[in-house]
């Protein structure tokens, strides 16, 4: 934290002066009728733009997304700067001027690696997947069960690592000073691949945290069934659990689904858990393709699916703000719906 205040300060004549120091947004249990209030800041990162095409777009050929672009706070810094340390100082700047109420952080969404359970919903089709394979554990060649990452998705993995270790070097990018990952294997594995070798700082070593809000929609699909703690912990002996993490996975139930509102209530509430104890404002986050969906609805970001292993960086503005939030109130989870027969594997089309 330190060597990160006197690196921001080099460049912040205006404001060196406030003793500024990092800190959490305000929870909301100091202020009994408030809540968290999300957005993102627009205008930053081409992934915020309806003309940028998800589909095809490659965080590694566009420097992550970041814009070309001039911020208020650009007189303030070196000639020198790249886009990344000037888009660091205007962060940094935002958040020594902001009101208490008001904090910025940087969300750096990565989806896992390409993982058995995507090959095997490839092959068999979605629909036979959903209805039939999806709920069992593997076809007696791959298991699918908490599915860990394949060789592609390895590579995918190393993908991300290789461009942060190029953003580091050629862009002085400010590197995560806090991490998180969903509780599944397939993520474990690729924050692993991506981050456990970069040239960090030892004031922001790679130890990241397992929190369980963090996991992919819980569908009924094995893949979606966690480890207990006791396997994750000595797995990735170097990974935090958080606190009050179950030994067994609590939230799986066979053949149920939760609700689309109901994980958007979740990943509020570990949002929330995230930016009520966390100082930081550079934040990795290792999760799926769902539930980055649901954190961006939170976050009130436009819809922008990732391919596997992609990453989206996002300028999240958290404002406490008096009120009673909308409800948070859950329904039970649903029934999915399942086939009692082996499906036919699709025709193949090419
Ligand atoms: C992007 O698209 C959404 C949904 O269609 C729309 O509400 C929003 O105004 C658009 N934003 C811009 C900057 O055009
Ligand atoms: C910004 O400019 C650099 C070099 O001029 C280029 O490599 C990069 O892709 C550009 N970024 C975007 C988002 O356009
Ligand atoms: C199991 O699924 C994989 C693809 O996910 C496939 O390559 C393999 O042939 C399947 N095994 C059997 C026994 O059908
Ligand atoms: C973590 O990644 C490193 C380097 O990619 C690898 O050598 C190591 O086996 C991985 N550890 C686990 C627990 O996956
Ligand atoms: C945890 O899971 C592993 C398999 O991944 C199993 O061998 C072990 O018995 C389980 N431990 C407990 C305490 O249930």
């Amino acid at each position: 934290m330190l060597i990160k205040y006197a690196q921001a300060v080099s460049c912040l004549a205006v404001t060196c002066a406030a003793e500024w120091v990092p800190r959490p947004t305000s929870a909301p249990e100091t202020f009994p009728s408030a809540y968290i209030k999300y957005s993102t800041v627009l205008g930053l990162f081409l992934q915020d733009d309806n003309a940028t095409v998800p589909g095809t777009f490659d965080y590694t050929a566009t420097n992550f997304g970041l814009i070309n672009r001039t911020y208020p706070t650009d007189t303030e810094c070196d000639n020198s700067f790249t886009q990344w340390q000037k888009f660091e100082h205007y962060v940094d700047t935002l958040n020594i001027r902001s009101g208490k109420n008001v904090n910025y952080k940087v969300l750096f969404l990565g989806r896992h690696g390409e993982g058995y359970h995507n090959v095997a919903e490839s092959y068999y089709g979605t629909p036979a997947w959903n209805c039939y394979w999806s709920i069992r554990d593997g076809n007696g060649t791959i298991v699918w069960a908490d599915a860990k990452i394949t060789l592609n998705g390895v590579a995918q993995a190393q993908k991300a690592a290789d461009f942060w270790a190029s953003r580091i070097k050629l862009q002085k990018i400010p590197v995560p000073q806090s991490y998180y990952v969903s509780p599944l294997t397939r993520c474990l594995q690729t924050a692993n691949v991506t981050f456990s070798q970069l040239p960090l700082s030892p004031l922001h070593p790679f130890i990241p945290t397992v929190k369980e809000l963090f996991r992919e929609g819980i569908s009924g699909h094995t893949c979606d069934r966690r480890g207990n703690k006791t396997y994750i912990h000595n797995a990735f002996p170097l990974y935090k659990i958080e606190a009050g993490f179950s030994e067994e996975d609590l939230l799986f139930k066979p053949l149920e689904g939760e609700v689309p509102t109901d994980q958007d209530i979740r990943s509020k509430t570990v949002l929330d858990d995230v930016f009520g104890s966390d100082g930081h404002t550079w934040l990795s986050v290792t999760s799926h393709s769902g539930e980055i969906a649901s954190i961006l609805r939170v976050l009130g970001h436009r819809i922008f699916s990732l391919n596997t292993g992609a990453v989206i960086p996002v300028l999240v503005k958290a404002e406490t703000v008096s009120g009673t939030p909308v409800s948070t109130a859950t329904v039970p989870y649903t029934t999915m719906s399942t086939c009692s027969t082996q499906p036919p594997l699709p025709i193949a089309t090419s």
